[in-house]
């Protein structure tokens, strides 16, 4: 069987880094692949270019760098009508990545779950994160047509295996980890003495953080990220249910403007710097750690910035680099699972996102041995 994909977000990191990593691949090729990639359509936030009979590498990469003239749209779900009218079942399966940072498409991702029998692959932790647990059941009940592997720890094995764990029912009772690279980063950096608001401005400098370094530091991202991995493990859990303590105090959210921000949190550099040494007389590191805990059945989900002791497995945990621990009857507190891994990466996520695509292929075959 062919698999049609329509990628949209396809101008983005991600989406170009996609788009070229299928055609280099060779995904679409004949001679490796019995279940070829078609791309049958590609979009930005404001044009789409739809070819159900394929779109060929050159016309893809012309698109991704945005050269040419592409319709324009006003809604995603009149880029679905069009698909719906000329997409032929019998002759293909086709599934919809979505590799936007977009909220508000959770509305786009439950038309295709109840509306039609294409797939979802998502890197988009919005749809799953921002909607109440119900919702997120309705999404993601199939995982054959529901993938975001992506969503949390996009290189690793971290959604899939908590999937798993429910589906066998050995459903974790511990969760622990820390999911946020540009976190794991300014840790790193306290610990070799460096002050906080320069290590912060560095990392901005650098491409690490959000283009307001607020969206790191409030915490948020990682919160979304334990909550997907908690309801993809079966606890109907809701963003309230979080206990959030952010990296620094709320007061310094309100300021709008990054240079603003930037300066008013050398406030804090002599607080974290007593802190770090605090942490480190005792033999400990800071890390901001997520957690979920299995209390008398009842999930306690908590993040925020914690003293862990340098030679366990979050206190060796360096630089950008995402670690994730789960204790379970099949891994018991003293040999729990444990996975490290890059949270991140455009070619690690492009190729993850291809491993979901192949997950939801009916007919998968292997490739072909030359
Ligand atoms: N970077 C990573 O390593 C990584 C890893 C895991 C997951 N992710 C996730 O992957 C997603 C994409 O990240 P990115 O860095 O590639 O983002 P990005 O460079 O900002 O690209 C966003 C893409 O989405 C399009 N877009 C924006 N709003 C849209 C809307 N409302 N409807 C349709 N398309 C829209 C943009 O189109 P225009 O060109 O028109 O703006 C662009 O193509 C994010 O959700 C991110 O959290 C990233």
């Amino acid at each position: 069987m062919i698999q049609d994909v329509f990628i949209i977000g396809a101008t983005g990191n991600v989406g170009s880094t996609l788009v070229r990593q299928i055609f280099a691949k060779g995904d679409t090729n004949l001679n490796l692949h019995v279940n070829i990639t078609r791309i049958v359509g590609l979009a930005s936030s404001t044009h789409y270019f739809y070819a159900p009979v394929g779109i060929s590498r050159d016309e893809a990469l012309a698109f991704v760098e945005k050269k040419g003239q592409y319709e324009a749209y006003d809604s995603l779900f009149s880029i679905l009508d069009a698909v719906r009218n000329t997409h032929a079942p019998d002759a293909s399966e086709l599934v919809f990545v979505d590799v936007t940072a977009a909220k508000g498409l959770e509305p786009f991702h439950k038309k295709i779950i109840k509306d039609t029998e294409f797939g979802i692959v998502t890197a988009n932790k919005n749809p799953i994160a921002l909607c109440d647990y119900k919702t997120f059941r309705f999404l993601t009940h199939d995982p054959g047509r529901y993938g975001f592997r992506c969503s949390v720890m996009a290189g690793a094995e971290a959604v899939n295996f908590f999937q798993d764990l429910k589906d066998v029912n050995d459903q974790p009772k511990l969760i622990q980890g820390c999911f946020s690279g540009t976190l794991g980063y300014i840790c790193s950096q306290l610990e070799k003495g460096k002050q906080l608001s320069a290590i912060v401005r560095d990392a901005k400098e650098r491409g690490y953080t959000e283009p307001h370094p607020r969206d790191d530091l409030n915490g948020l991202d990682v919160a979304r990220k334990l909550l997907i991995l908690a309801r993809a493990s079966g606890y109907p859990t809701e963003m309230k249910d979080i206990d959030v303590v952010p990296f620094i105090p709320d007061a310094y959210f309100s300021h709008d403007s990054v240079e603003r921000f930037l300066a008013a949190i050398t406030e804090l550099d002599t607080s974290f710097a007593v802190k770090v040494q605090q942490a480190k007389g005792k033999g400990n590191v800071l890390r901001y750690v997520a957690k979920m805990q299995c209390e008398n059945g009842k999930p306690k989900l908590t993040v925020g910035l914690k003293e862990v002791p340098v030679a366990s497995p979050l206190g060796s945990l360096a630089g950008t680099s995402n670690k994730i621990m789960a204790v379970c009857e099949a891994y018991p507190a003293d040999a729990p699972y444990a996975v490290e891994a890059p949270g991140a990466g455009l070619a690690v996520t492009a190729q993850n996102i291809r491993r979901d695509l192949l997950y939801q292929l009916k007919g998968r075959k292997h490739l072909i041995e030359r």
